[in-house]
């Protein structure tokens, strides 16, 4: 009702009487905007606002049209509403002077049991880690495709009621009531106006989704139950995928609450539904915002969740976001502003191996087929192998009807990776008569191994792989190979190591700001499923699953968000800021063998995994705390160049750039990695940084760093003595660069670490050079 209050002031309510008055006069040729209003230019609650209110109200639903075409009010994400508008409506709104922006809808994509021992938690409640009580009192918010309540991942046999401050709610839907949430699941909503305007003027829907789409919290797609179950789930013991990976099933914080905000359709995420879910949820009182989903990385002052998040974030709530899985294109890490945690996605060191084997010859290949058992499945006989190249049916791709039954019946189908869907392809063998599939990876994919849960005996090999399969059948007049299972085999390859696909650095959004921040699991990670969807999310997958396995950003997003409400159940006052920090400067930079974590064939760079892979353990404990205020973004944008209009934009400050900048002279963002840019012909660089004291009350930290290569650094003080807790000590860093334009390449990295006898306070550092 506040809201509605404060919406409601005067020139906000001419603002809507004249949109009102303009509905009857066009109705074709419009489109979904959302529009940004001058907070200022609301009167606050008072008596007389409210009769206004109810004036506006009684207007609107006096209009023929009116009520559809306004679809949200925001107020505590953003100040402004979400309408339907005709290009000339746009251009009149412009002119107004409460309107701060007008951004048109955009569409953005949705991007275990054993992550959690693998990152190197335990079940039992001892350790450094017992004080974070694996997230309990906290909130975790998730925007994604709903949730799947019946799920095991979901009771709450073991949950405490929710705290006193929750304000959500339990939204009745198709086939969903309050019923369906209890004390893990303690809120659910749905957002579906700027969906619902696309979906009718888009092209009709891919037919091949044929799953009831719920107008609900339900999910129908299941990409919401899996993230919200890596995030909080409960253990569930003797989980599997038909036996693959069998374990407990476990949350990251299975202490931790619920709360599901719907805001992905089979036809995608748009940012109206996602910025009235974000509004909700702040009034709602969540204390970790989970998005894993996104769009190409956009200025921040364009980017509806940059803005939420901004105001998320003044609020006090963590906001986690996936990079991307547009990896590994340079820049292409999106969800980039420095309020946000942009995670990553890595490797488990879990493999379920599916050899091919051709005579004496082997590939190896994994896969998650329900026959993947040792000693199981899979024939001694080796049974004949085709790969269809070219031609104009692409049939090497198994697009639907392009496989030509004679050519493939009872035979083992070499598919290329891209064009549809993996188990898609598989389908199509199946539907074709092949008896088998080999996934063969392209060079774009490289050695990248997302296992899926084929609905026929299927293996997927790496593109070296693909070549020598390729280049034997070429070879041989009648060519034939068998697929030999090997279970789940764990703990005998190296990990983690960065996922190919995931979304690469330096931000184009903000170079000042070293992203993705962490990297965390997100490759072939098992968690719940709707009960009414196959695992393979085919259509025609008829077999049923408590469990799937899926691979993305959007699967490591969760477990970060899982950690921060652990580590704000063990510091409850910090702030969204702080628990970036203890998270990204405990990441670790080696990987289990204790060689460096690699990307592909190299060692992994920081624009690849950002600090690191999260630790869980040393995260509820770092020592040391880089903290940062709302205002010091406000300073850290001024710096970035952005004018005080654009600035405005994302925070809803007035400020003057050149006012901040002057009593702010030599600013750098407190920010927990250090990204340095040489530009100009600059050879010498300077930041400042300060750390909290959140350990020992007396300590001695000394400080280590490793140059990048061609810059020397000098840090200063080289040592920091605190004497007391929340302490604050202040050092200045100096980068200098001998040469313009750096050596061999226009970037390089290093690293500094604070150290005391018991904490190990670590920053990557990213030197680029523009060349001039
Ligand atoms: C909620 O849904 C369940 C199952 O469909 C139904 O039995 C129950 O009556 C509903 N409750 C309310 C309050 O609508
Ligand atoms: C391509 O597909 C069409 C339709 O299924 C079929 O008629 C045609 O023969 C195919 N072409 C080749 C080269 O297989
Ligand atoms: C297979 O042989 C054909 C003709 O000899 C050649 O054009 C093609 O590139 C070969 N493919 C592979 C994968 O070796
Ligand atoms: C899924 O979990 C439910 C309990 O919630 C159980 O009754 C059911 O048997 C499980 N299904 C499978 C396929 O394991
Ligand atoms: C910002 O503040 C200045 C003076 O402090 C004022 O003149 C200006 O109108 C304000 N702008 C906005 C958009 O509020």
């Amino acid at each position: 009702m506040e809201a509605a209050n404060r919406f409601c002031s005067l020139g906000a309510l001419n603002l809507l009487l004249w949109l009102t008055a303009s509905f009857a006069a066009e109705t074709d040729n419009l489109r979904t905007y959302i529009i940004q209003l001058h907070p200022g230019s609301y009167g606050g609650g008072s008596a007389s606002n409210s009769e206004l209110l109810h004036k506006w109200q009684l207007s609107l639903v006096g209009a023929s049209m009116s009520e559809s075409r306004i679809l949200y009010t925001y107020q505590s994400a953003m100040d402004g509403f979400a309408a339907r508008l005709s290009e000339s409506e746009v251009a009149t709104l412009r002119k107004s002077p409460e309107v701060i922006a007008i951004r048109p809808d955009r569409k953005l994509q949705v991007q275990t049991t054993y992550s959690f021992k693998f990152l190197g938690l335990s079940s039992s409640a001892s350790g450094p880690w017992a004080r974070s009580a694996f997230g309990r009192g906290t909130i975790i918010g998730v925007l994604d495709t709903g949730v799947w309540p019946e799920s095991p991942s979901f009771n709450d046999r073991s949950m405490p009621p929710p705290p006193k401050r929750w304000k959500g709610v339990c939204q009745q839907g198709q086939d969903f009531n309050s019923t369906n949430c209890n004390r893990k699941l303690i809120g659910a909503r749905w957002f579906s106006r700027g969906h619902h305007v696309a979906a009718s003027t888009a092209p009709s829907l891919d037919s091949r989704n044929a799953s009831p789409e719920y107008i609900s919290p339900r999910d129908s797609h299941g990409h919401g139950t899996h993230t919200t179950s890596t995030a909080a789930g409960v253990p569930v013991p003797m989980a599997s995928v038909f036996g693959n990976g069998a374990g407990e099933a476990r949350g990251m914080a299975p202490g931790a609450h619920i709360a599901v905000y719907k805001v992905c359709w089979l036809t995608g995420c748009y940012s109206s539904d996602i910025l009235a879910a974000m509004d909700a949820a702040i009034r709602d009182g969540v204390d970790v915002l989970s998005l894993s989903l996104g769009g190409f990385p956009i200025p921040l002052y364009d980017d509806s969740i940059a803005i939420g998040s901004f105001r998320a974030m003044e609020h006090g709530i963590s906001v986690v976001c996936a990079a991307g899985n547009n990896g590994p294109i340079v820049s292409s890490v999106s969800n980039g502003a420095p309020w946000i945690a942009t995670v990553g996605a890595s490797t488990l060191d879990r493999q379920f191996p599916a050899l091919i084997r051709m005579g004496n010859r082997k590939l190896y290949g994994e896969s998650m087929y329900p026959g993947n058992q040792p000693h199981k499945a899979g024939s001694d006989k080796e049974i004949d192998v085709v790969y269809i190249a070219g031609g104009e049916n692409r049939s090497q791709f198994c697009i639907k009807g392009s496989l030509p039954r004679d050519k493939v019946h009872g035979k083992m189908v070499v598919c290329d990776r891209g064009e549809n869907g993996r188990a898609e392809k598989g389908q199509v063998v199946k539907e074709a008569g092949g008896a088998a599939m080999v996934l063969a990876n392209m060079e774009v994919n490289k050695e990248e191994d997302s296992v899926d849960v084929h609905i026929l005996p299927a293996t997927q090999i790496g593109a070296r792989e693909a070549a020598l399969l390729k280049a034997y059948i070429n070879s041989t007049a009648r060519p034939t190979a068998r697929i030999v299972f090997g279970g789940t085999v764990i703990g005998k390859s190296r990990a983690p190591s960065v996922a190919w696909f995931s979304s690469r650095g330096p931000s184009l959004t903000d170079p000042g700001i070293l992203k993705p921040d962490v990297i965390a699991p997100g490759v072939n990670i098992i968690a719940a499923w709707p009960q009414n969807l196959g695992p393979s999310s085919l259509p025609e997958d008829r077999r049923r699953v408590n469990f799937t396995v899926m691979s993305g950003t959007s699967m490591a997003c969760p477990h970060v968000s899982g950690l921060a409400a652990m580590v704000r159940s063990a510091h409850p006052g910090w702030s969204p800021a702080a628990v970036k920090s203890a998270i990204m400067t405990t990441a670790d930079l080696n990987d289990h063998s204790g060689k460096p974590i690699m990307d592909g064939d190299s060692p992994a760079q920081v624009f690849a995994m950002g600090a690191g892979q999260v630790n869980p353990p040393k995260a509820v404990d770092p020592g040391l705390i880089y903290d940062i205020t709302p205002d010091d973004y406000i300073t850290h944008l001024c710096t970035l160049g952005y004018k005080s209009s654009d600035i405005f934009t994302v925070t809803h400050r007035n400020i003057s750039c050149r006012e901040v900048l002057r009593t702010n002279q030599g600013f750098s963002l407190n920010y927990p990695s250090i990204s340095v840019r040489f530009e100009g012909g600059a050879t010498r660089k300077m930041v400042r940084r300060r750390v909290t004291n959140v350990g020992e009350p007396r300590s001695v930290y000394k400080v280590e760093v490793v140059d990048p290569e061609g810059v020397l650094v000098r840090v200063r003080p080289m040592r920091l003595v605190f004497r007391r807790r929340n302490q604050v000590l202040g050092y200045r860093v100096w980068f200098i660069s001998p040469t313009k334009n750096g050596v061999g390449g226009a970037s390089s990295e290093g690293q500094l670490t604070w150290v005391n006898t018991r904490h190990r306070v670590r920053s990557p550092i990213a030197v680029t050079w523009k060349q001039s």
